[in-house]
C-alpha cells in the first residue's frame, strides 16, 4: 500500500501523541497513585437521605477530633444549605447525590468534586476565613442555577463544635 509521505508523518505523529497521553495517565495512576478526588464507596441513592453515613447532615467531629462535613445533593439544593467551619483546619467532605449527578464546587477554593448518585465522593481541604459560595457546576436540570449553599469560615476560636459527635470516623472507609 502506497501511503503519501506527509500522511505517514502525521500517522506516526498521532501515534506518538496518543502513546504519550495514555502513558502519562497510566504513569500518574499506577506510578504515582494519583486518582480523582474520591474513593470507591457505594451508597443507594434512593435511601441516601436516611443513610446513617449521612447522619448527622453537616458538621460533626469524630473521636479523633477530626472534622467532617456530610452533604447530600438533591435537585436543586445542597443539604444542609449552610455550614460553618473553622478556618485553617482540615475538613473532610463526604458527598453524595439522592438523584442525578451534581458538581460540588466551593467557589474560589480547591474544594470541588463531582457528586455521582450511587457513590460517596470524599476530599479533605481547609479554608481561609471568609464567606464562600457553594455552587453546582454540573448541569442537573431546570433548577441547576439555583442550586447553591453557603460556607461560613470563622476563626478557629469562634467555632462552635457541633454537640453531636459520631462514633463512626470517616477513616474506616479511607484507602
Ligand atoms: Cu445540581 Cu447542577
Amino acid at each position: 500500500m502506497n501511503v503519501d509521505l506527509y500522511e505517514r508523518i502525521w500517522m506516526w505523529g498521532v501515534a506518538v501523541m496518543l502513546a504519550l497521553f495514555f502513558g502519562s495517565t497510566a504513569a500518574a495512576a499506577f506510578g504515582h497513585q494519583i486518582h480523582p478526588p474520591s474513593h470507591v464507596e457505594t451508597i443507594d441513592p434512593k435511601t441516601a437521605l436516611s443513610d446513617p453515613r449521612f447522619k448527622p447532615q453537616g458538621m460533626s467531629v469524630d473521636a479523633q477530633g477530626h472534622i467532617h462535613a456530610r452533604v447530600i445533593g438533591v435537585m436543586f439544593a445542597w443539604l444542609p444549605t449552610e455550614m460553618t467551619v473553622p478556618a485553617d483546619t482540615p475538613i473532610t467532605f463526604h458527598l453524595t447525590s439522592a438523584d442525578v449527578t451534581h458538581g460540588y464546587e466551593i467557589v474560589r477554593t480547591n474544594g470541588q468534586a463531582m457528586v455521582v448518585p450511587g457513590y460517596i465522593s470524599q476530599f479533605t481541604t481547609q479554608f481561609a476565613q471568609g464567606e464562600y459560595l457553594i455552587a453546582c457546576n454540573e448541569y442537573c436540570g431546570i433548577g441547576h442555577h439555583t442550586m447553591a449553599a453557603k460556607l461560613h469560615v470563622v476563626p478557629r476560636a469562634q467555632w462552635q463544635a457541633p454537640t453531636t459527635t459520631t462514633s463512626m470516623s470517616g477513616g474506616a472507609h479511607e484507602h
